[in-house]
């Protein structure tokens, strides 16, 4: 299942992202901000359970975070900034990296690092990459995940190409994605058009 948010911060802030005149320091900060938007409809599903609280009127019961616990992964370099600013959302969850770059020639997904929470098993999982553009980088990335062990993966990007979902739906359709907006294709380079460019550049050079 595909979500795109359309919240109207989410994509005031989209389109800022786009614009080639929008800085460093601006960009990153809007990717920041719109993954904590994002994550709040990501984990619209988070299970709830009743706990005692004292609140300074009464005791009474009240709903948290309860189940599976989180784990929030990100696909380097660019997912790094998605993770940094939705942990601030949920400071138990643990962090963990996938390093994949795609190369320019075949782009094909090269995979250079692996670091996972060891209970991943038993966590529910966001995954995070600013772009989904062939889709190799995060099916390579989810493959990943159930190697091991993951079993409750979502995947959480900025920019979704339809070449992209389609992957992710052919290879892994128990996964659900969520986007800020799905654009029209991709280039011959494989960038997404309309797109952003590219995020990992534009916001670590
Ligand atoms: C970009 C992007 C995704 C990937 C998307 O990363 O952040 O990881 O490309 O492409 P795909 O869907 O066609 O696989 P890039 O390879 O530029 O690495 P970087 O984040 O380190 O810059």
């Amino acid at each position: 299942m595909v979500t795109v948010v359309s919240h109207p911060l989410i994509q005031h802030k989209l389109s800022l992202m786009r614009d080639t005149q929008t800085g460093v320091k601006e960009f990153r900060e809007l990717a920041a901000e719109l993954s904590m938007l994002l994550a709040y409809e990501a984990m619209r599903d988070l299970e709830l359970a009743p706990h005692t609280v004292t609140t300074p009127m009464e005791t009474g019961e009240f709903p948290m975070l309860s189940g599976k616990k989180l784990a929030l992964v990100a696909i380097l370099r660019a997912g790094l900034i998605m993770t940094d600013a939705i942990v601030d959302l949920v400071p138990a969850a643990k962090v963990g990296h996938l390093g994949m770059y795609r190369d320019p020639q075949t782009m094909q997904p090269v995979a250079y690092y692996n670091k996972l929470p060891a209970d991943i098993a038993e966590r529910r999982v966001f995954l995070t990459d600013p772009m989904l553009a062939t889709g190799g980088s995060a099916s390579a990335a989810i493959h990943s995940l159930k190697q091991a062990g993951a079993q409750f993966i979502k995947l959480m990007c900025i920019l979704a190409a339809p070449e992209g979902i389609a992957v992710i739906e052919r290879d892994h359709p128990d996964v659900d994605i969520v986007t800020a907006a799905i654009d029209s294709h991709l280039n011959d380079h494989g960038y997404i058009v309309p797109g952003l460019g590219d995020a990992g550049d534009r916001i670590y050079g």
